[in-house]
């Protein structure tokens, strides 16, 4: 079932001659995308868009046929995202308030705040942190606190930008554990990354962006062969 459809998106920066050109793509519900290219391609700029960071120029993106265009709000609470950058993620000065403020913002009940929270804080394996300062935990933990943030608000679709960046092997292995999970959910998952290794053997598709357009997108093993110059071998 098609869950998130970008149509003719075409956003230009004022500051530089970046622009994404005419994107088009359809994923579907519960499919984990992997998206590849190099530096300065358009990945985070294109993940922007589908929960209304930044809105077209033209064209727009729907989320189960909503224009995020005409509906920013709901696509925020539909699409959560988890930037590379933690320390620009935090809101909350201990880590339960970081991960109450998104469900406090959606005017949940405090007694079910709560349990998400917890719940959230536990999937990440940051149950003890809980009373600590959001901004003296180490980068790993911050990221694992970004996800608990988002996880809280259980949005539909998750995306990650650069997830493993920074991070040591049993942080690495700890999102992976995390993305096994939310695919076990079915949640819808989108993911700009460099290390597709880690991750490609459970993507259902990759997009490849290069200058700020789409040159592939497909099944790992029907583009493979354009996934090599990204070092992979499958
Ligand atoms: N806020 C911004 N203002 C102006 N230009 C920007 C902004 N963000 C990104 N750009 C420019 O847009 C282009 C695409 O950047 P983007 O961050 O989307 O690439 P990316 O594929 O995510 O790269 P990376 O792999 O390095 O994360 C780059 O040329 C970048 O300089
Ligand atoms: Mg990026």
């Amino acid at each position: 079932m098609e869950h998130i459809k970008i149509e003719n998106l075409t956003y230009a920066f004022k500051e530089n001659r970046f622009k994404l050109n005419k994107i088009n793509l359809v994923i579907n519900k519960g499919e984990f995308i992997l998206f590849a290219g190099k530096n300065g391609s358009g990945k985070t700029t294109l993940l922007r868009h589908i929960n209304g960071l930044i809105i077209p120029d033209k064209g727009d993106v729907y989320i189960s046929g909503i224009s995020v265009k005409k509906n920013r709000k709901k696509a925020r609470k539909l699409a959560g995202m988890i930037f590379q950058d933690a320390d620009a993620q935090i809101v909350g000065e201990t880590v339960y308030e970081d991960v109450a403020f998104g469900p406090e913002n959606l005017k949940i009940k405090r007694k079910d705040i709560n349990q998400r929270v917890k719940e959230a804080l536990k999937a990440v394996g940051l149950t003890e942190f809980e009373h600590k300062t959001s901004y003296n935990l180490s980068g790993g933990e911050k990221r694992r606190l970004a996800i608990a943030g988002i996880l809280a608000m259980k949005p539909e679709i998750i995306i990650f930008d650069e997830p493993f960046s920074n991070l040591d092997y049993d942080g690495i292995l700890q999102i992976i554990e995390q993305i096994k999970f939310l695919i076990k959910e079915k949640k819808t998952i989108l993911m700009a990354t460099h290390d597709l290794e880690k991750v490609v053997r459970y993507a259902d598709k990759a997009v490849i962006m290069d200058n700020g357009k789409i040159t592939a997108f497909g099944t790992p093993s029907e583009i493979s062969e354009k996934l090599t110059q990204f070092g992979l071998v499958i």
